[in-house]
């Protein structure tokens, strides 16, 4: 497990950033895996799925293949079925709807199988909400990424407006507030693998650093 890097933390806590970046920095692929969870609810919204149903989602998860790479660039594909998504996973309306999916025992069971699949090709950064407590639990290098609601509201919202998902209009910094407020609180208290800070994992809090100290912290804990 030396060759797995293991980073959880909540959204807008900027570990997709960190672990895109550390694992540039060392040559390692960059799986998000909440990436896979999004692919898998854009195929179920795709299908007309009732994402209430829970025998359906388990279905679903079951009957579909999912992979992560990297390009030559360290981009990272989300392959849906072998067809590239990763440009369609990130609209407010899907965001909102991937806790369905998330929720269900056997899909998660199916998403842990691939993720640990993927994982013994090495030399991986795995990043999500259970990766340090169910996927990778003896990894050698496991991080909590944190920082206060106030800061990972103004990144989600700095973030919101780069990638072009909303426009300055759309939405307030309150209005963003709630949405991390509610998944928040979706991730911590779902029955099965809640986000949780694993007692042997790295607290890192980001709060008030500059993301170049953070993959500097990261880094100093690998050898
Ligand atoms: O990291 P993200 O915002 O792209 O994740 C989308 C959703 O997927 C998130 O609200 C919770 C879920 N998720 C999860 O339950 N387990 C993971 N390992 C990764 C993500």
């Amino acid at each position: 497990m030396d060759s797995i890097i293991a980073i959880d933390g909540p959204a807008g806590s900027g570990k997709s950033t960190v672990a895109r970046l550390v694992a540039k920095k060392l040559s390692f692929t960059y799986v998000d895996t909440g990436a896979m969870y999004r692919a898998l609810t854009l195929k179920a919204i795709r299908e007309g799925i009732n994402l209430q149903d829970e025998n359906e989602l388990a279905n679903l998860a079951k009957r579909t293949a999912l992979d992560v790479t990297n390009d030559k660039n360290g981009n990272i594909k989300v392959l849906l079925d072998n067809e590239d998504v990763a440009g369609f996973i990130r609209t407010p309306e899907l965001t909102a709807k991937v806790h369905y999916l998330a929720g269900v025992g056997r899909v998660r069971k199916k998403m842990v199988k691939s993720q640990r699949k993927i994982g013994q090709r090495g030399r991986c950064v795995f990043e999500g909400r259970d990766i340090t407590t169910v996927v990778f639990p003896e990894s050698k290098y496991k991080f909590y990424i944190d920082a206060s609601l106030k800061e990972r509201t103004n990144r989600r919202y700095k973030e919101l407006i780069e990638t072009g998902e909303i426009n300055p209009e759309d939405k307030t910094l309150d209005e963003i507030e709630t949405d991390i407020r509610v998944r928040d609180s979706k991730d911590k208290t779902r029955d099965i693998a809640p986000l949780r800070r694993a007692e042997d994992a790295i607290y890192i809090d980001t709060t008030d650093m500059a993301i170049e100290e953070v993959i500097n912290e990261v880094c100093s804990y690998i050898k």
